[in-house]
């Protein structure tokens, strides 16, 4: 083996790899290439990318979205749901348009990374019955959450409480179920009853109601055992008593069952 066959069988591997460094290296830009179904236009003025990807089918938020994107229309999809740090990566984004979905309820984390830059969430039309207690807690954006059918507990009293500030937000939070039916078509902000102290007391309720069944249930066990006892022990005491057997002294009776 020549000194030249002996560095062409080592370097073989080498050029391999190289040829896959310089792969990995030009498949990298395609991360911020625009996704399927939208269009990414570099607007000067924007200092960033007008990403539009409004009705495009989508089926859930585009996982390749330029990291510097400032507005981004996702209006009329059937987007529905929006993940945990959905856009956590685009540290520029200044609008978001969600409009005209699918979106059911909100996470607590599904606008985390962009609550400092975000300025316009645009929610309305969406099938939004909740939203977790933190989900807005922190986006200082204008929030348009109107159309969507608000379910009135607890739990959304307590995400629109993060929000009360904001009082276009709150006064578009219209109730459109509710355990208690006389909320429907009012602002959740203009609800004044407690409905967190409400689902409280209608669990502590259901509770006695548990305890009580269960303790009915062993007293009238207890209660059937005792009887059913107290027969089997007259039973055995009549079939002694119809033993032939010398006679007795009505007393001795009383052992027997003594004994029993
Ligand atoms: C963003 O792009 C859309 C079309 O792609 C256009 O209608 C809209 O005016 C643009 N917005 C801005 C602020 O440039
Ligand atoms: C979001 O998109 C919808 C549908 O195109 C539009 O009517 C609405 O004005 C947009 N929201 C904002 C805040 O621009």
């Amino acid at each position: 083996m020549t000194l030249l066959d002996l560095w062409l069988s080592r370097s073989i591997p080498m050029c391999l790899l190289l040829q896959s460094l310089v792969l990995m290296a030009l498949c990298f830009p395609s991360a911020s290439m625009c996704p399927k179904g939208c269009s990414c236009l570099r607007d000067p003025h924007l200092h960033g990318l007008n990403v539009t990807c409004s009705h495009s089918s989508l089926k859930e938020i585009p996982s390749n979205l330029p990291g510097d994107t400032v507005l981004l229309r996702l209006d009329h999809n059937q987007i529905g749901a929006v993940p945990e740090k959905a856009f956590h990566e685009l540290k520029r984004l200044r609008e978001l348009n969600l409009s005209y979905n699918a979106v059911e309820t909100l996470g607590e984390d599904a606008f985390s990374g962009i609550d400092g830059t975000l300025q316009v969430l645009d929610l309305s039309h969406n099938y939004i019955t909740n939203v977790h207690k933190n989900a807005f807690t922190k986006l200082r954006a204008r929030i348009i959450v109107h159309d969507n059918p608000w379910h009135c507990e607890c739990a959304l009293q307590q995400g629109t409480g993060g929000v009360a500030h904001n009082h276009e937000v709150a006064s578009r939070v219209i109730c459109g179920s509710s355990e208690l039916f006389d909320l429907e078509g009012r602002p959740v902000m203009a609800v004044d009853t407690d409905l967190c102290i409400l689902a409280k007391r209608t669990t502590d309720y259901a509770m006695l109601v548990t305890m009580f069944g269960w303790f009915a249930m062993v007293i009238s066990y207890v209660v059937y055992y005792v009887r059913q006892n107290q027969e089997d022990a007259r039973r055995h005491l009549e079939y002694l008593k119809s033993l032939p057997s010398k006679p007795k002294k009505p007393d001795e009776a009383d052992d027997i069952s003594t004994v029993v």
